[in-house]
Formats: C-alpha cells, structure tokens, sequence
C-alpha cells in the first residue's frame, strides 16, 4: 500500500489536506494524525470493514476496544445511548481534553470498534489537527494509537512513519504529542464511575466532580500473576514495551543511583549494552554514556511527554537493557509509573 504522507504546518494548516484526510477517513481508508496525547490511527468508527482493517495494520487483538473520537460535544449523542450526569460534568471540565469516557454504546457502532462489549469509549481531542480532521470526516472516529501492536504509543511522526508506512493510506504530521501519554479512561456505565487507565486527569481531579470515583485496582495487577485483571480489555496486554528488557528502580534517590550503578558495573562486565533512564536531577551521577533525561523531577509533565520516545531511542540504540528510575506514585506519576511498570512488565526494585 502506497502511504500518502502530509506534514501540516501548526501555524497555516492546509484546510484543502484536510478535507482529503476527512473523505478518506468516510470512505474507509487508514488515516494516522497527531493528538494531545499520543498519535492515533484513525477510521470511519461506523464502517465495518475499515476498523478491521486498523487491528489488521497495527497487528493488535481485536477483542480490544477502540476509543471513538468526536470534534464537537453534541456529537456524543451519535455515539452514547444516554450520559450519565456525572459523565456530563467530566465532558463539560476536560473536553476538549486527555479523558476518554466508555459510556452505553449506540447500536450504530459496531461492535468490531466495541470489541464486543456494549459499551463505547468516546474521547474529544484538543490538539487542532485532530479536530479538524474528525470533523472534515462527518463520521465518529474510532482510533487507536497508531503504533505497531506491542510498541511504545507514538508522540511524533516520525515514529508514525517508522511503525505505519505502507500498512495505512494516510500518515499526518503536525507536532509532537504535548502530553505524550495516552488519555485517562474512567467507566462511567457504572457508578460511581471508575478509571480503568490512568492519564493526565489524574483520580484527584476526578474526585473533586465525584469523591466516590476510583480507580481499577486491575490496573496494578501483573498478568502473569494470578492478581485482579484489570476492566479494559486493552490494559492486560504487555504495552508500551520496548525490545530491550527494562528494569524499574524506585525509592530513596540515592539508594536508586547506587542500585541502578550496581546493576549496571555487574551488566556490563557480562558484556551487556545497558541504558539508563534517569531525571535532570540525577542524569551526570552514571558512568555511562548511554543515558537519557526524562526531565526535570520538579515537572512531571515533562517527564510524561518524554517516557515513550526515551524507551524508543533506547530501543534504536539496541541496548540489551534498559535501567529506568521510578517516580513517586502520586497525582500524575500514576500515569506515568503504570506505563513504566507496564514496559517493565512489573520488573521493579524497591529501595529504601
Ligand atoms: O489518548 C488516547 O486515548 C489515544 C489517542 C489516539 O486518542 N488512543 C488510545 O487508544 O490510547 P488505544 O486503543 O491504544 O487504547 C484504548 C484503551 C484500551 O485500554 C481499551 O481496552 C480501553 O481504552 N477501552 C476502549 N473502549 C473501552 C470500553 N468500551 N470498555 C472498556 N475499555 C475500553
Ligand atoms: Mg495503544
């Protein structure tokens, strides 16, 4: 398949690329744009044929649901049978915005983009080119992450390219993903309503909607463990992992540098390729030179933006392990230690 690929300048964006990207998106054709969050693989969330074609080009499991997206608030109602009123109010907070809301499904959606279930995740993006794009398409939107199954989500084009080139019609380039990780989703068929993945609308401020939302204790879970499976069918797959195996290391700042330089002197004498993953704070403490910066621990936002190309760059760099530190578990270092710990596959040390 010949990929068409457009790169969009923020600043003048091409309405003419645009309306293309929309008819191909209503005629069933593969279209990848840039999101706030991370990079989607777009299609007619109605039409049949084209969603299976998303699971056929990403090579993922497809009793895995997608996330339909919208470009305009009112547009819910073509995908929700009702909306909870507490539903509403996350809508009327964070849309448009990095929180998906799974919702009573429409019978229009087919359950190909449902993965089966009765429920649909709705999401309306805030990046501009998403927006414009959904709405030149005049069609909900369903959209994974446009990564190959199994690899980190995608916050830049070029990574696009490097998974999806030839496998999808379409490729659009704008700017890198400002949140870099993928959106909050909160159930809300249920009440009180529950985050089944965590994102940058962290649990604290869903509960100042609702105290009684909570979050899934599956998301923890190791599924090779006998634990609690996690509520979203697609938080259960090993994720966002890279090739190398990654080690987390987590707990008293100095007692993380001294674990991780240990692990590595002993890696390296076995002839192991190592790469670290470290902060601002701590970057000039390895002696190695294969280590990067997440940022600065003072902002985690930074941080986040930066987890899944770190893991990529390592990955090009063919390391045979990757040494991450971990992040204290509070607000959004939720999110950003669920996708470290799900890269690891739950492989953490605990120093204190
Ligand atoms: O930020 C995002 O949400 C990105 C961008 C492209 O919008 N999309 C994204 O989609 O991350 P995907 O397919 O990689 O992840 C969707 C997650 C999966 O964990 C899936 O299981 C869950 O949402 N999900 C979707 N619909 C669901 C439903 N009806 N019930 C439970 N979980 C659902
Ligand atoms: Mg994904």
């Amino acid at each position: 398949m010949d990929t068409k690929i457009i790169i969009l300048d923020e600043n003048n964006i091409d309405e003419k690329l645009i309306k293309s990207a929309g008819d191909a998106i209503r005629n069933g054709k593969l279209v990848a744009f840039p999101t706030e969050t991370v990079y989607g693989l777009g299609a007619n969330a109605l039409d049949e044929e084209a969603v299976k074609n998303i699971y056929i080009a990403k090579g993922r499991p497809s009793d895995n649901p997608l996330i339909v997206h919208i470009s305009k608030v009112e547009d819910v109602d073509l995908v929700a049978k009702e909306v909870p009123a507490v539903a509403r109010e996350i809508m009327d907070k964070y849309w448009p915005g990095p929180i998906t809301i799974i919702l009573p499904k429409r019978p229009e959606i087919p359950y190909v983009t449902s993965g089966g279930l009765e429920s649909v995740g709705v999401r309306l993006p805030s990046e501009e080119i998403a927006r414009k794009v959904i709405d030149a398409a005049t069609v909900p939107v369903a959209a994974p992450s446009a990564n190959l199954s199994g690899k980190p989500s995608p916050t830049n084009v070029e990574r696009v390219i490097e998974d999806l080139q030839d496998r999808v019609d379409y490729i659009i380039g704008g700017k890198s993903s400002v949140i870099g990780l993928e959106s909050t989703v909160i159930d809300c068929t249920i009440y009180p309503p529950c985050i089944l993945r965590p994102g940058a609308i962290t649990l604290e401020d869903l509960k100042n909607i609702d105290e009684n939302i909570y979050m899934d204790k599956g998301i923890e879970s190791n599924n090779t463990n006998e634990g609690i499976k996690p509520k979203a069918p697609g938080m259960k797959y090993r994720h966002y992992a890279p090739k190398a195996a990654v080690k987390i290391v987590s707990g008293n700042a100095n007692k993380v540098i001294e674990e991780i330089s240990s692990i590595l002197e002993r890696e390296e004498k076995l002839g192991k390729k190592i790469g670290i993953i470290a902060t601002d704070e701590t970057i000039n403490k390895y002696s190695t030179s294969i280590v990067i910066s997440l940022g600065s621990r003072k902002n985690l936002y930074e941080i986040g933006k930066n987890i899944f190309e770190s893991l990529r760059k390592l990955d090009d760099l063919e390391v045979d392990m990757i040494l991450c530190e971990g992040i204290e578990e509070k607000g959004y270092g939720v999110a950003i230690m669920n996708r470290l710990k799900k890269a690891a596959t739950f492989d953490i040390i605990e120093v204190y």
